[in-house]
């Protein structure tokens, strides 16, 4: 008999005093903490972790949490002047990573263990009124993260996974457009090649992306299947810059990798993205 449920649980790993909810299919089991509805742990079956948290990481002080799957939204990386027509300070990745998401509706069933978190923000410095953000996280063989808004406006968005990895020299991800955007160095490149690997600092973004990437390393494979998107970022950000973020231990990057399913264009449109997660 299929053991299913959805409870809430006070702290996950060092995050001793965070809000969360526990999801359990089976042996599968996922942690999503209330603040930045950021899932932060995603099991398959126990013992058997997907994502990466930093030791370090922190919710208190406006602080995002450093690992799980952030959500970024309304805006994707610095704030730009379309979102910012003010130009006061804001943060990296938008608004959303730093406050607490109500619970909204749960579903349990043998099809699967769903819970929607939402939230409705009415503080955007480029639109007037509140616009209603939902993260549906769902449970089963595999996991599936669908973060929508209704509201058509410019809106920019990422579900920026951090996956953990056991050997990053022998991690890659595949197939990936040949052109990608060096963040690093702020050019285009054409490798002529479908694989990223990792060793040295990565910060790319690769547009028009394939609905199915894989995440692979020793003996352990992840699909990841992603719709509503229109790029992929994939970053590390190896020794240098690490050693510079306080939420990060020195050989941090060696323990992960992000692959970010994205939406990037600024056009005014209402906002479906999702990202799914399976081991095979
Ligand atoms: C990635 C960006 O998505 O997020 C990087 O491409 C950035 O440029 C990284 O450094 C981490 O951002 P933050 O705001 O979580 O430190």
């Amino acid at each position: 008999m299929l053991q299913t449920s959805i409870s809430q649980q006070t702290g996950f790993a060092h995050l001793s005093d965070l809000p969360c909810l526990k999801l359990q299919y089976g042996t599968a089991s996922a942690v999503i903490s209330l603040y930045g509805a950021q899932v932060l742990s995603y099991q398959p079956t126990a013992e058997n972790e997907v994502l990466w948290l930093s030791p370090k990481a922190q919710w208190h002080n406006q602080q995002a949490i450093r690992g799980g799957v952030p959500v970024c939204w309304p805006w994707f990386g610095p704030v730009s002047a379309m979102f910012n027509p003010q130009n006061i300070s804001l943060p990296n990745h938008g608004l959303v990573r730093t406050k607490l998401w109500q619970v909204g509706s749960q579903q349990s069933s043998a099809a699967g263990v769903s819970v929607t978190l939402t939230i409705a923000v009415d503080d955007l410095p480029y639109f007037q009124g509140s616009a209603k953000l939902q993260l549906c996280v769902t449970l089963n063989d595999s996991l599936t993260l669908t973060l929508s808004c209704d509201s058509v406006m410019p809106q920019q968005a990422a579900l920026h996974s951090y996956f953990a990895v056991n050997n990053l020299s022998s991690a890659l991800v595949r197939p990936l457009p040949a052109s990608y955007h060096d963040k690093v160095r702020d050019v285009v490149v054409d490798n002529g090649s479908a694989v990223a690997t990792f060793n040295a600092e990565t910060d790319r973004i690769y547009h028009q992306s394939a609905a199915q990437l894989w995440l692979e390393q020793a003996e352990q494979l992840l699909s990841l299947c992603q719709r509503g998107h229109d790029a992929t970022v994939v970053w590390n950000p190896w020794q240098e810059k690490s050693s510079k973020m306080s939420d990060l231990q020195l050989d941090s990057y060696q323990q992960f990798v992000c692959v970010e399913t994205a939406h990037l264009t600024t056009d005014n449109q209402a906002l479906t993205l999702s990202q799914q997660l399976k081991r095979t």
